[in-house]
């Protein structure tokens, strides 16, 4: 596209009928902000210091999330209306020649290549602006597209001031325009908050431009799935899973096996290699990696983490900012919290818990143990119930353990603490001392045996 684009996002509004204290647009659908996602759909088209988003409600919030984008922001500190919001910024923008467009940022399902399919029939003819519209089932809410006898767009008429019979069009403005600048900026201030709600309504640009001698075209789309605002959280719900279900469909024609794709979630930033299999209700959440061959258990949840290849995640385990390398094997019910890395082929295993550990490859945990602030060398063996004592009521300290050290069941690693290569702990130790390489530690009472003690007791109380 040789024109340079501006696009605009509005994204001042509270949204008064999600019943929420939280501005609307900071709601997440797909695993992101609505507004994320329409400003990441815009940078597919115009530079980010062409891409401007208008804030007012929460505006830190909004700003924080799209911040790191390199976007621009303009202010609305009284939200009175869309048309308002292009008032508000008309000095900085109507600098800026060639293609304007504007985006509702309650219509995250928007894609690219719609918004491109958009600015390529404004260029293409001469109309003053063209709108993205809908044909709906229910089209209760939103604005109606009325048109000419030439099937040009003369109005848009919103639900609250228009007819009974303007009611009954099932055509509508889904909040989308490209605006060719010039006009759009020369007419702008003919906006008037002549309707009930005393608004701005941007959607007035087409009754103005047409009253100037322009028209309006209206560009299709057929499925109006592909565009739905969100007002309330019923949308919301009902675009969330439209996003899920665009997501499995990515990766099971990229090769992953989803099994009931209806159960899982997984959000828009993770990425699956080739064979893995996701098992029913499983949740993959966040920036998550996972490699090909992989097993993704019933009902696990994974944020935030990498996986390499051949990892088998079982049922019920919970994966947080960790990294798991190759064949390693975790769960069921084991809980990686932050900060941990297991190493190739290491197995965890049920209620076990990690936090900030590093797991060596081939080494074992496979039941009932907490490892916290600890580094395990390769191959060791972690008994059941080990427990690294890594807080002292004040801090937190580090427990190392060497390659192939066999740690005895229920053992009580108190930190700081450290196990040379090679070493035995004898079950149900408390080891508070460093252990050498190769020696073999007891940190428990020595056994006493009373025989015949349990028979008398007996002999004594039946008298
Ligand atoms: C708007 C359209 C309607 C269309 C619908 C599509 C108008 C007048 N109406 O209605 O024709 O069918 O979207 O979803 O535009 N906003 C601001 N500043 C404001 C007010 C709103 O930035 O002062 C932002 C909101 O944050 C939101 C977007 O503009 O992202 C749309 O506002 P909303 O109140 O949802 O408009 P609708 O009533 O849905
Ligand atoms: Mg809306």
């Amino acid at each position: 596209m040789q024109t340079p684009v501006t696009i605009v996002i509005l994204a001042a509004g509270l949204g008064t009928r999600m019943k929420s204290r939280k501005a609307k647009v900071l709601h997440r659908a797909g695993g992101k902000t609505l507004v994320e996602h329409v400003v990441g759909t815009a940078l597919e088209l115009a530079p980010a210091e062409r891409t401007f988003v208008v804030v007012g409600h929460q505006a830190d919030e909004v700003r924080k999330t799209v911040d790191h984008l390199g976007v621009r922001f303009i202010e609305q500190r009284e939200q009175k209306g869309t048309g308002h919001a292009l008032l508000i910024g008309q000095d900085e923008l109507a600098r800026l020649s060639g293609h304007l467009v504007i985006l509702n940022a309650d219509g995250p399902l928007l894609r690219a290549d719609t918004l491109r399919a958009l600015i390529r029939q404004g260029e293409g003819g001469g109309a003053a602006g063209v709108l993205l519209t809908a044909v709906m089932e229910d089209p209760t809410g939103y604005g109606r597209v009325i048109r000419d006898a030439h099937g040009r767009v003369s109005a848009i008429v919103e639900q609250k001031a228009a007819t009974p019979e303007q009611l009954a069009v099932r055509e509508v403005n889904m909040g989308f325009y490209w605006f060719r600048a010039d006009l759009f900026w020369k007419h702008v201030r003919e906006i008037r908050p002549n309707n009930a709600a005393r608004e701005y309504y941007l959607t007035d640009m087409i009754a103005i431009l047409n009253r100037a001698g322009e028209f309006f075209e209206a560009l299709q789309v057929e499925d109006a799935r592909e565009v739905l605002g969100i007002n309330n959280r019923i949308e919301l719900a009902e675009v969330d899973r439209i996003f899920r279900d665009r997501k499995v469909r990515e990766l099971m024609l990229g090769g992953v096996t989803i099994e009931k794709p209806e159960t899982v979630t997984i959000d828009s930033g993770v990425t699956i290699g080739m064979d893995t299999v996701v098992e029913p209700f499983a949740q993959i959440l966040g920036n998550t990696k996972i490699g090909e061959n992989c097993r993704i258990g019933s009902a696990s949840i994974v944020t935030d983490s990498t996986l390499g290849d051949d990892v088998q995640i079982l049922p019920f385990t919970i994966i947080g900012a960790s990294e798991v390398e190759g064949g390693a094997q975790i769960g069921p019910f084991s809980r990686l919290r932050f900060g941990n890395q297991v190493r190739a082929g290491a197995h965890v295993g049920n209620f076990v818990e990690l936090k900030n550990a590093d797991l060596g490859a081939g080494a074992k945990a496979n039941h009932l143990a907490y490892l916290g602030d600890a580094r395990i060398g390769s191959r060791t063996n972690i008994g059941a119930g080990t427990i690294t004592c890594n807080y002292d009521g004040v801090h937190k300290h580090r427990t190392q353990i060497g390659e192939d050290v066999f740690v005895g069941t229920n053992s009580t690693l108190v930190a700081p603490l450290e196990i040379g290569e090679g070493a035995y702990l004898a079950a149900g130790s408390v080891i508070t001392e460093p252990v050498p390489a190769d020696a073999l530690a007891l940190g428990r009472a020595r056994q006493v045996l009373k025989p015949d003690w349990a028979k008398k007791r007996r002999a004594l109380v039946k008298k």
